[in-house]
């Protein structure tokens, strides 16, 4: 679509009102069906989910996952009523894992099988789900047993590919291969231009405790020191020979090399992993060429016949940098339908160049290379820290450190226009952004609680780029209302991020603050971009003389978090995610927009979302 063509595209429901309810809220005209909920069963090995009886492990490795994130849909036959969801499964309700226990509580270590089991539970718990889905009279199904539904959990064996080698990965376990075991925290997402999933490993440091033979890079990212997040290294003493599975989690140095013991066992996690859906017995490929650190998600930009495919992504943290991975080989578009897509991934990931942006004065950006031949802030080659490649992407924050990469105010999910080409990205909060510290061009406000989205536009040489903010986040009442946003489309933490292939930019949020939290829960609102153009035909960012064009399109139930963004081809249906509720779904029914009357089980769960005519969402 060119900008004239799109031009004609409008948004056509009203904005709704904020919500605090134990419901969704959609448009007028619209309904919403929870699918897949945490604990379906995706085959006959799991039990049907019962919400008065404790999952096993085994039930959980084959049902969905919790805290449902990131997803993708993958059409059969260029079905948009039939296809493939993967969903990402970043971490635990304990509460709601547990709410069968008489303690409504892990069991405690000292009860060694109880312990070991529920460990496991949650290890299966974490992942990515591959599911069939089905348009069936006016609803949509899992289809249960389908060939393609399959599990990655925190225990599945992966391939790690690119400039990590099998020496650096090496353990008790792996003995030099280069493998690694299970995928943690897997928050933003993203695909790729010949149909693979990417999920994008966020949280992972804390899933892994150091006491000892600790180096920069565990340091640098934040490996636990003390005890992991949810102690699963403690079910290593009590497993008997199975212990090596829970052992893994403790990387303190305790043998006489790293073929006995799990020291490098943390240079397997904090990368881009791809994952063919169309393919049940493939295996999933950790590209560790995209970096390692806590990634949000991973966008690719707009492909031109024969240039590079770039890949941005986000690590959320406090002042933390936006990356973007170049790649060696240039594209052709006779690789979008390939036979073998994971080889195809391959040669487009596991080469080329990563760059972490500075952001400058007057929109002026550059992207910086971390590569070994690059000149440091302090006038030295990266070669004078790091001793190769591998070394560099395993501290990759901290070779952006020393590069002198802009701190940002937590980097989340970016999105490509596809009229325009230009990437946007979600700044979701930063509330530690003191006067102390400062603000820089990028990241402009203060005890910035309310969020931002940036967006940029590359340049000819792949280095220069220039950049604005398009929209600051905000209640409506504020000093900090830089864009003028009113009652209908006030939001904070701008997290989630996507557009459909017509050019709507979906915007989705995490942890609103202040006022607008007590005037709405977690929320999607919808703009075209493109479409906001001055009579020059020059962009402009959401402000007062237009933005009514930002529209509240969902509002999530209490509690929760709303997530992930998925489009059937014809845009007929759209799938968002429902994270960490207070008190939903709804267990009498699959309306996503009935509130349960009293207390239910809270499920994290899919919800897909369709227009009463089987019109197009959003138009
Ligand atoms: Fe898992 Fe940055 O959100
Ligand atoms: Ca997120
Ligand atoms: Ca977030
Ligand atoms: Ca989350």
């Amino acid at each position: 679509q060119t900008p004239e063509e799109n031009a004609s595209l409008k948004l056509g429901f009203e904005s709704i009102a904020g919500s605090k309810t134990d419901a969704v809220v959609v448009p007028q005209g619209y309904s919403a069906q929870v699918l897949a909920p945490w604990g379906e069963a995706l085959n006959d090995n799991a039990s049907v989910f019962d919400a008065n009886n404790q999952m096993s492990a085994l039930d959980q490795e084959n049902a969905m996952g919790q805290n449902h994130d990131g997803m993708h849909f993958f059409p059969l036959n260029d079905s948009s009523t039939d296809g493939i969801l993967c969903i990402n499964h970043e971490y635990l309700n304990v509460d709601a894992l547990y709410a069968n226990q008489t303690t409504g509580e892990k069991p405690l270590v000292t009860e060694i099988a109880e312990y070991v089991d529920a460990t496991r539970l949650e290890i299966n718990a974490h992942g990515v789900s591959v599911v069939r889905v089905k348009l069936m009279d006016g609803k949509w199904n899992v289809v249960k047993n389908d060939e393609h539904n399959r599990r990655f959990t925190g225990l599945t064996e992966f391939d790690v590919t690119g400039p990590v080698t099998a020496e650096l990965l090496r353990t008790k376990f792996s003995q030099g291969q280069a493998i690694a075991r299970g995928t943690f925290n897997n928050c933003g997402n993203g695909t790729t231009p010949w149909g693979t999933y990417l999920t994008c490993e966020e949280n992972w440091p804390g899933y892994f405790v150091k006491t000892s033979g600790r180096n920069t890079a565990d340091d640098r990212i934040g490996i636990a020191n003390d005890e992991t997040r949810y102690g699963w290294e403690f079910a290593a003493g009590l497993a008997g020979e199975l212990q090596d599975e829970f052992t893994r989690f403790d990387g303190s140095t305790i043998g006489a090399t790293a073929n006995d013991d799990y020291r490098n066992e943390v240079n397997g996690h904090g990368y881009i992993v791809e994952i063919d859906p169309y393919n049940p017995n493939s295996r999933g490929q950790k590209r560790t060429a995209l970096g390692r650190f806590r990634h949000e998600g991973c966008t690719f930009g707009k492909l031109t016949e024969g240039k590079p495919v770039v890949f941005y992504s986000g690590h959320d943290s406090r002042f933390e940098y936006v990356y973007k991975f170049v790649s060696a080989k240039n594209w052709s578009a006779a690789d979008a339908d390939p036979t073998d897509r994971l080889a195809t991934g391959a040669s487009y990931m596991d080469e080329g160049t990563l760059y972490v942006a500075q952001f400058n004065i007057n929109g002026h950006a550059k992207w910086l290379a971390l590569e070994l031949a690059s000149i440091d802030k302090n006038g030295n080659l990266l070669s004078d820290s790091f001793a190769s490649l591998a070394k560099i992407i395993l501290n990759t924050a901290g070779a952006a450190d020393l590069l002198g990469a802009t701190p940002m105010d937590r980097p989340e999910w970016g999105a490509v226009d596809p009229v325009t080409g230009t990437v946007y990205m979600t700044m979701t909060n930063n509330t530690r952004r003191t006067l102390d510290v400062g603000t820089n061009y990028a990241n402009p406000r203060l005890d910035n609680k309310f969020g931002h989205i940036i967006r940029w536009d590359e340049s000819e040489n792949q280095v220069d780029f220039s950049w604005d903010i398009f929209v600051f986040g905000s209640p409506e009442t504020s000093d900090y209302n830089i864009s003028d946003l009113s009652a209908l489309n006030q939001f904070a933490s701008p997290d989630g991020l996507a557009f459909d292939a017509r050019g709507i930019l979906w915007v989705q949020t995490d942890n609103s603050a202040g006022e607008v939290t007590s005037y709405t829960n977690d929320q999607m609102l919808a703009v075209i971009p493109s479409a906001l153009v001055d009579e020059d035909g020059k962009m402009q960012n959401i402000n007062a003389d237009n933005q009514t064009n930002l529209k509240r399109f969902f509002v999530g139930p209490n509690g929760c978090e709303v997530t992930g963004i998925a489009m059937s081809p014809d845009n007929t249906t759209m799938f968002v995610n429902i994270q960490h509720p207070g008190n939903w779904p709804n267990p009498e029914n699959t309306d996503a927009t009935s509130a349960p009357g009293n207390t239910v089980l809270a499920r994290s769960s899919t919800v897909v979302i369709r227009k009463d005519d089987g019109g197009k969402i959003g138009e």
